[in-house]
């Protein structure tokens, strides 16, 4: 049987802190929805009970925080828009239904997850210092403290409802990407048909 090829993707230093940001997000946000729905308590006691679970969230969120500031400065250089990408986001109608006639041709990383990225971003600042806010409320003015419950659960709701998509894409709608981000590579066919100026930039090299 041929070996398959091999296209090197994500390197261990890129998985490794991808996914210590995936576990330190889910922690953080599903304590986080303990805390903010009666509905949703039940989940206090999966991660230990309620007493637990509002000393250690603000805790998750912090290291939530810093694994992102470090996928920021890993990432942050790759993830700028360039003309292809903001056609590409025009086109994305197209490219959600595979009509991809028309649609730029991706880098690296594709306009849609180039958006992801600076989404999550926005989003994580905006979590954190609204947490900070409601970690210490006693030294804290009251117009902050209003903003803070305001800000903090809409950025959340937004940022989880990225991370929904981010999970569908990178498990069920996109066979081979999964693969990437754990085992750090793709073949040239995955390349060629997702990636394709990464792949011609690559194999030009
Ligand atoms: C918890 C479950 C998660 C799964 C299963 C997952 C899966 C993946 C996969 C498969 C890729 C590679 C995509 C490709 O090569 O095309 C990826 C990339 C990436 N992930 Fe995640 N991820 C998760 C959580 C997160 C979280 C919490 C963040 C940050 C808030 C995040 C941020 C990123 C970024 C910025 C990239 C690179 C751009 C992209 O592919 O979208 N991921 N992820």
């Amino acid at each position: 049987m041929q070996s398959e090829r091999r296209m090197a993707r994500f390197d261990l230093y890129e998985r490794t802190v991808h996914w210590l940001a995936a576990l330190s997000y889910l922690y953080a946000a599903l304590t986080g929805l303990a805390l903010w729905s009666h509905k949703l308590y039940w989940l206090a006691w999966v991660f230990g009970g309620g007493v637990t679970v509002r000393g250690l969230h603000p805790w998750g969120g912090t290291i939530f925080a810093v694994v992102l500031a470090v996928m920021f400065r890993k990432w942050a250089g790759q993830m700028k828009l360039d003309t292809d990408d903001r056609e590409w986001l025009r086109k994305a109608h197209k490219y959600a239904v595979h009509e991809e006639e028309g649609v730029p041709e991706s880098g690296r990383f594709n306009a849609g997850q180039k958006m992801l990225f600076w989404s999550q971003a926005l989003a994580t600042v905006l979590l954190f210092a609204t947490g900070l806010v409601l970690w210490w409320p006693e030294v804290m003015p009251r117009t902050l403290r209003l903003a803070a419950v305001l800000i903090h659960p809409l950025a959340a709701i937004g940022s989880i409802g990225g991370i929904i998509i981010h999970i569908y894409m990178g498990t069920a709608a996109v066979p081979g990407a999964l693969r990437s981000m754990v085992q750090g590579w793709v073949t040239p066919s995955w390349a060629a048909s997702h990636h394709r100026k990464w792949y011609r930039e690559s194999s030009e090299r």
